[in-house]
């Protein structure tokens, strides 16, 4: 039979798709997935059986376009505890991962064409929803501080007169993805009001908060403003697994009403019925028990990028989260190098990837969560044996 021609008949922002089967190097700090091991399994599964048997026969319905009204209770009650949040259940919608709040947010705020901030370097899932919706996405340049204050309102400034509308800032101030830095609050505070001042609200992505194994929180950014100029969102995907696909906004009524236009019904009742009751007993104990896994981690980063890589190399020292940020020399072409280093058996994704400038060559990040700590070292001792073998050290 011959195939029908769908020529023709396509929108013209549907991209296409050639995502490559998931590769895996032998030694792949390229994802950022957690260890399977220190996943809730056994919990979750107790879990899901005590809430079907409370309240499975309501699985019946549809669920309400928010998403599941205990679950939404209980990431309030979180964020007023853990983030000083004043909200409540009603200020909130569960989405199928925070990617898909992010996604919900971009279209009801942009047109094509519109610019959209981020950091210098960012999450590119993000990046990539940004540029679908028609965005021109604009890196705000940073130190280990977070976002530098002058850079943001000059930028601002800078797009205004291209003529370009600024439509949101969107920062991941905790553990950020790639850099790993948490900005300060003073930061914070001075991202808000230069954004606040230009008429710019912020979009504080915040779904790495929860792997703190070091240091001191940061209250969010949400928590500084009274006005509704800051959008949120957080994940379940760090805390329990990507794959339960559950995340959710934080926005005022208005900019909740038209971000639900854009999701076909609310989440998956059957997995929020699971989450929330392994959370209400176990969150924290199970918080603290992934961040000491995690930890041990790092620190077999760390010291195998010592050991390995001495002073050739420089790298971030992250409190908490997935990543290092790794930064050669300038010159070194990590971008170039990124496809032989995973065929010779070490992953990572170069600095151009996280870039709107496609800027970033001789930077690497370096994600630590799902290998075992001592594969994390002998990968990293692999990787430099990589580079030695290929000349990359030499520039
Ligand atoms: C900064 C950031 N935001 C959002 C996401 C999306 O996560 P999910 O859709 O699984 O909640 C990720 C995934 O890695 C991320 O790194």
């Amino acid at each position: 039979m011959t195939q029908f021609n769908y020529d023709g008949l396509f929108a013209d922002n549907a991209p296409v798709t050639t995502r490559a089967a998931n590769r895996h190097a032998r030694y792949d700090f390229a994802v950022a997935y957690p260890d399977p091991d220190t996943l809730p399994l056994d919990g979750l599964a107790d879990a899901l059986r005590v809430a079907l048997e409370r309240e499975g026969r309501d699985l019946a319905y549809y669920p309400v376009a928010a998403g599941y009204p205990p679950l939404r209770e209980l990431v309030a009650d979180k964020l007023r505890r853990d983030r000083q949040m004043d909200v409540s259940a009603d200020d909130i919608v569960l989405t199928s991962g925070s990617g898909e709040a992010i996604n919900m947010l971009i279209q009801a705020l942009t047109n094509p064409g519109d610019v959209l901030l981020t950091e210098e370097y960012v999450y590119l899932g993000t990046m990539r929803q940004m540029r679908l919706w028609g965005a021109e996405v604009v890196g705000v340049k940073c130190d280990g501080d977070g976002i530098i204050p002058e850079a943001l309102d000059e930028t601002i400034q800078a797009q205004t007169a291209a003529g370009k509308r600024v439509k949101f800032l969107y920062t991941i101030p905790t553990f950020q993805n790639p850099l790993g830095w948490t900005m300060t609050l003073e930061r914070r505070q001075r991202t808000l009001e230069v954004c606040g001042r230009h008429g710019v609200p912020v979009l504080e992505d915040d779904c790495y908060v929860d792997l703190r194994f070091e240091g001191e929180d940061v209250t969010s950014i949400h928590s500084q403003d009274d006005s509704g100029q800051v959008l949120y969102v957080g994940s379940m995907s760090k805390i329990i697994a990507p794959g339960v696909r559950m995340g959710y906004l934080v926005a005022p009524e208005a900019v909740r009403q038209r971000a639900v236009s854009f999701k076909s019904g609310g989440v998956n009742q059957f997995a929020a019925l699971a989450i929330a009751e392994y959370l209400r007993n176990n969150m924290y104990e199970h918080i603290d028990d992934e961040n000491r896994a995690l930890r041990v981690k790092r620190d077999a980063m760390l010291a195998a990028l010592g050991e390995h890589f001495g002073s050739r190399a420089q790298w971030s020292r992250p409190e908490g989260g997935l990543y290092v940020w790794l930064t050669m020399p300038e010159g070194t072409d990590l971008a170039g190098f990124q496809e032989q280093s995973f065929r010779e058996g070490v992953g990572y994704y170069n600095g151009t990837m996280f870039s709107p400038e496609g800027n970033g060559a001789n930077l690497a990040r370096l994600c630590f969560g799902h290998p075992t700590a001592e594969t994390v070292a002998e990968g990293i001792a692999e990787l430099a044996a990589i580079f030695e073998r290929n000349g990359i050290f030499s520039g």
